[in-house]
């Protein structure tokens, strides 16, 4: 059979229009970091979405990379079996596999990979690599009965901001993505993580500040926004400036911290916001799109979103925001994706080897 043979070799292979389905059963697999996920999509449709963090790195304040590697080894086998029940499909069913081939950490990376390959050659079905920051982005045209929403249409501005990047994307079809504008150092979530730790906070520091935060006034306190020219970032200066700020306080109200936590939170917050916002109002402006969304770890933070839907009421632009489970890692992203591949015969093989750093 044709699409038995064509999957083993070296080279780049595309699946022919006969050999496709039109909704197929996909299998996704997430290792990135430190989130071993399985997700299974008919088509876009997600039929379920297994995600196992590791507590394990909580001590640590951060990921521990070979930690991480031996989380995902032994959640890896659960992960895929839960996916496929929840989603009442039997493995034999599947029509192809999709894994994150970077960028991420890897030696999870490499657990992920290792395993759909051994998948896909068991089942003797085709295999799709994606990239983990396009994924962020394409999470926007997932379907789930319990998310009403119609996708962004291209072009469409994307802010993807997660612990590793903070990014503005024009994204002017599924695979044809330019990158407009990047952070030069931290990425935002990294800023929300560091800031957690030196608070004492527990890893990850996002969520733990969003929600203190709550009680705070973000007015309380003021910190350094950096002055990078054209559309680029940087978060290194106001974590200097956030460190030094309590090393001072500390220094006469030792208690500062502790006393404080809440305005702190919700000032840096809301400074992380403004830098994120600023930046992306002026790609905006730069480039005439109608739709604008965000994407990412960092794009589940309450303030972040209403600052995106107060934005695109200002200056009328149709916003995206997406649903909390499908912000930070998730291996439905990842089918989706996949899922788009297979669309364009888009199939990789056994000889996809992961990588480290974005390959743009
Ligand atoms: O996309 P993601 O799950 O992983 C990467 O690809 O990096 O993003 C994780 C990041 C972490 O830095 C975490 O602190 C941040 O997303 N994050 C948040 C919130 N939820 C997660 N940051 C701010 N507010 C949140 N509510
Ligand atoms: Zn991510």
């Amino acid at each position: 059979m044709p699409t038995k043979s064509i999957i083993y070799h070296g080279d780049s292979h595309r699946l022919t229009v006969e050999m496709k389905t039109p909704t197929p059963l996909i299998l996704g697999i997430e290792s990135s970091c430190d989130d071993t996920s399985a997700a299974v999509l008919n088509g876009v449709s997600v039929l379920s979405n297994v995600i196992a963090g590791q507590s394990v790195h909580e001590a640590y304040g951060g990921v521990v990379p070979e930690l991480a590697s031996r989380a995902h080894q032994q959640n890896i086998i659960p992960v895929i079996d839960k996916a496929l029940k929840d989603a009442g499909v039997d493995k034999e069913q599947l029509h192809a596999i999709a894994f994150t081939r970077g960028p991420g950490l890897l030696g999870s990376l490499l657990v992920g990979i290792s395993f759909a390959k051994a998948m896909s050659l068991g089942l003797r079905i085709p295999l799709l690599e994606v990239d983990h920051l396009q994924a962020h982005v394409l999470a926007h045209f997932l379907q789930d009965p319990n998310w009403q929403h119609q996708p962004p249409e291209f072009p469409f501005l994307c802010l993807t901001v997660s612990g590793g990047h903070t990014q503005i994307v024009l994204v002017k079809s599924h695979f044809d993505m330019e990158i407009v504008g990047k952070t030069i150092d931290d990425a935002a979530g990294e800023a929300f993580d560091k800031a957690a730790k030196v608070m004492g906070l527990t890893y990850p520091g996002g969520p733990v500040i969003d929600r203190l935060a709550q009680d705070g006034d973000s007015k309380a306190f003021s910190f350094a926004k950096p002055n990078i020219p054209n559309l680029d970032y940087s978060f290194s200066g106001l974590k200097t400036s956030f460190l030094y700020f309590l090393r001072d306080q500390m220094a006469h109200t030792p208690d500062f911290i502790e006393t404080h936590k809440a305005d702190l939170c919700a000032s840096l917050q809301s400074t992380i916001v403004e830098i994120l916002m600023a930046k992306f109002e002026k790609a905006i402006r730069q480039y005439p799109v109608n739709d604008i969304a965000i994407a990412g770890g960092v794009s589940a933070n309450s303030v972040l979103r209403n600052s995106l839907t107060a934005l695109g009421e200002k200056i009328n632009k149709k916003t995206h925001l997406l649903p909390l489970r499908y912000t930070t890692d998730n291996a439905a992203m990842i089918a989706v994706s996949g899922f788009f591949k297979y669309q364009n015969g888009m199939i990789t093989n056994q000889l996809a080897k992961p990588y480290s750093r974005q390959q743009r």
